[in-house]
């Protein structure tokens, strides 16, 4: 009895069960000592000037200064032992030493770069995705890195939108699933270690869902829409424990994400209870006025703080208005110490008022820069990133001693291109970086010839190369064609109206098939491209996204077929612009369309095949998969019975390969109506040739609630079909009935 009055005397004092003082107690008492404006100033972060990633404001003198009056709580694009150290010491010259926290967008790797995400996605790899975050935390926390900008967990159907490239697709389970492992990873045992950093959950909310793919755009859905697809990543990233929140651009619904109090105070902070904090996206908290939500940067900030925005990045407008808006009584000062007690909590959490120093450290960044550990991970995360679309009469893998083969293309012998967009250059990046043509090189045997033509440019008319790289073609026994779009065509306002191969490279393409070589396309990309001719006369085709430090080598990999391919595509591949959005989780309609080419009186295009170009989940391997016997343990539940299922899987080809199983179940009735198929769970799983497998799901009824048009999340009963398969078209079925 006696240590329970101990524990309570001592948490009366804010204190821990070793006599410490709690966090939360430190909080408090540093923020009794602190004036409105410093408490305003933890609220305020500034881009460093290396690596703006916005519009920028230049005074950086200015910046530096209010730093030094404890005016400013994180800089953002600062990186580096010796440049956060000299940040760090001047926020140590302030009355109260308050330190500063680092944030910057490690988005697909940091030193060492990564597929981008919707490649990995594309690997469906949980493992890998989070192996990947804790190499990029390791080698970002090297470089005095406290917090990146990631993961994007933005669920996007429109792939005009450019940064589809730096997020999980189109898939709301694998979207929450791939973000989980991502916060796992860059957060590693927890913040305070040295090799974590905190993670921040991108862009709440809906920001992927803009009109019309343009980016910045408008969001406008139902709130059960809102709550049904757009939320889930976010809601499981705040009860993961992700350290920070970074809201979007977009007006959802028409109030701005930043002042939104429906997504930030009545669900993040309020029904979800989440205890982080959240910044704003660049800008965006000024952005209200262009949006017409705000007539001046005054309205801008009570909206802001009132909306649920803790911290003001590169607005500016927070430290110009907070302070006059709290005396005048307009903004509660509680909701600023609410804002910065956040804010001060994770950095005593990061260990900073112990040691403000601890991450600025040259000797853990010097070990950092070219980590070969860090490289041979990334070549084969890249290798598992690669979707394999098309292999006709086996033409893949490729043998290493044929005799004379052509790279043609105008990516074949770029380096930084294949950071794809959201990378921090580093000087060394062009020596670092392995190009397609080498990583190829590197593989062929010795006494084979590799030739090389761009043949074109990346987006521009000029045909004048055509001719170089049809002799070039014409000379070799297998020709590699390396086509796309450029490396910087998507990402942040990135959106393309047509998302075809720029340029004249289709027209390179068709004169380089005339010659009758055979050919393979390697298509890099940060979004689905459409590119039908291709894939109607093309007979193999690789998806290699933008695949980081190790490209040439992950491709040269799965070309020789030193790795099977075992990618499946994350977002549906359109046949063009106008299908778009086509996804594979829509409603069924009163009129579907019975098949591909039924176009009377259903819910089809006259003039355009139904389906999608590639379907949702889809990728070839060098083997075969047969799928048999569909187990169910029952075709009849009861309440909160769980559903096993179990299907085999025999690979019954030439080589050892990893397939995705997908199970995807159907609601068949419902009181909203309901998806013709829902992702509820996959296993990626590795079968030697002539082996069989298998592969087991369990489904309870809380995998079957969805949001109704009251938006309660509840399960009806009913009949299901129980879907599992190697896409989202090609699976095997059986149905249940489930009554409560
Ligand atoms: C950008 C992006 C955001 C990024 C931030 C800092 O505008 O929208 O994703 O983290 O600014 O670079």
């Amino acid at each position: 009895m006696k240590r329970v009055y101990f524990l309570l005397a001592f948490s009366a004092l804010g204190m821990n069960v070793y006599g410490q003082k709690t966090t939360d107690q430190r909080v408090a008492e540093l923020l009794s000592k602190m004036t409105l404006e410093e408490k305003v100033g933890q609220m305020v972060q500034y881009s460093g000037f290396e690596y703006a990633t916005g519009p920028q404001h230049s005074n950086s003198a200015a910046v530096l200064d209010e730093i030094k009056k404890g005016k400013v709580g994180s800089m953002l694009n600062v990186a580096g032992a010796e440049e956060t150290r000299a940040f760090q010491k001047l926020a140590m010259q302030s009355r109260l030493k308050i330190p500063l926290l680092f944030g910057q967008d490690v988005i697909h790797g940091y030193r060492t770069t990564f597929p981008v995400n919707i490649g990995q996605a594309a690997s469906w790899d949980l493992g890998m995705i989070e192996k990947s975050e804790r190499i990029a935390a390791t080698e970002a926390s090297a470089y005095g890195i406290h917090w990146t900008f990631a993961p994007m967990v933005d669920i996007a159907r429109d792939p005009r939108w450019g940064r589809v490239m730096e997020g999980p697709g189109e898939d709301t389970y694998l979207g929450t699933q791939i973000g989980l492992a991502r916060i796992k990873g860059f957060q590693g045992k927890g913040l305070g270690s040295l090799d974590a950093v905190m993670a921040c959950a991108k862009h709440f909310a809906a920001y992927g869902a803009a009109v019309g793919g343009r980016d910045y755009n408008s969001v406008d859905m139902s709130l059960r829409q809102l709550n049904e697809t757009y939320l889930p990543p976010f809601k499981a990233a705040s009860e993961a424990g992700v350290a920070t929140f970074m809201n979007s651009f977009n007006d959802i619904n028409g109030i701005p994400a930043t002042a939104n109090q429906y997504i930030q105070r009545n669900l993040l902070k309020g029904k979800w209870n989440y205890k982080g904090f959240v910044v704003s996206d660049w800008g965006s908290i000024g952005e209200m006025i262009p949006h017409g939500y705000a007539k001046d940067t005054a309205e801008a900030a009570e909206k802001a703080i009132q909306g649920g925005s803790d911290m003001d990045m590169e607005s500016r407008v927070y430290m110009a208005e907070l302070p006059k808006l709290v005396k005048e009584g307009k903004v509660d000062t509680k909701l600023v110490d609410d804002a910065a007690g956040r804010i001060l909590t994770k950095k005593f959490e990061m260990g900073l008022f112990d040691d403000p120093y601890r991450f600025s450290n040259e000797k853990r960044q010097k070990e950092q820069v070219n980590n070969q550990e860090n490289r041979k991970f990334g070549r084969e995360f890249g290798s598992k990133s690669i979707v394999l679309l098309k292999n006709k009469d086996n033409i893949l893998p490729l043998s290493k001693t044929v005799k004379t083969v052509a790279l043609i293309g105008p990516f074949g012998k770029e380096t930084v291109s294949n950071h794809g967009f959201w990378s921090v250059a580093f000087k060394d990046d062009t020596q670092r970086i392995v190009s397609q043509f080498d990583g190829i090189k590197n593989q062929l045997d010795k006494n084979s010839t590799l030739l090389y033509a761009k043949g074109c440019n990346v987006d521009d008319q000029d045909k004048t190369m055509f001719a170089e790289a049809v002799e070039t073609a014409r000379k070799a026994d297998v020709v590699i064609m390396t086509l796309g779009e450029g490396h910087a065509m998507s990402g942040e306002a990135k959106s393309r109206s047509t998302i075809g191969f720029s340029g004249v490279q289709e027209e390179l393409l068709k004169e380089i098939a005339k010659t009758g070589k055979p050919i393979v396309l390697m298509i890099n990309a940060g979004r689905p491209l459409i590119f039908n001719w291709a894939a109607d006369h093309i007979p193999a085709i690789v998806y290699t996204w933008w695949l980081g430090t190790e490209a040439g080598n992950s491709i040269a990999d799965i070309l020789f077929g030193t790795v099977n391919p075992g990618g499946k595509l994350p977002m549906t591949f359109p046949r063009t612009e106008g299908q778009i959005p086509v996804y594979y989780n829509h409603y069924n309609t009163g009129r579907p369309a019975k098949n591909n080419t039924d176009r009377n009186y259903v819910s089809a295009y006259i003039d355009l095949d139904n389906d999608p170009k590639f379907p949702f989940g889809f990728g070839l391997s060098y083997t075969e998969f047969t799928y048999s016997d569909l187990v169910l343990s029952s075709e009849n539940l009861k309440g909160d019975q769980k559903l096993n299922i179990s299907v085999t899987v025999s690979n019954t080809g030439k080589y050892d390969g990893e397939e995705v199983v997908q199970l995807y179940i159907r609601d068949l009735f419902g009181k909203v109506v309901r998806p013709v198929k829902e992702l509820k769970g996959f296993k990626k799983i590795f079968i030697k040739k002539g082996e069989t497998k298998k592969v087991e799901f369990t489904l309870t009824p809380e995998n079957l609630k969805f949001f109704d048009d009251e938006l309660n999340f509840d399960w009806e009963a009913g009949e299901f079909d129980i879907m599992v398969g190697t896409n989202s078209q090609n699976v095997q079925t059986k149905r249940v009935n489930w009554v409560k």
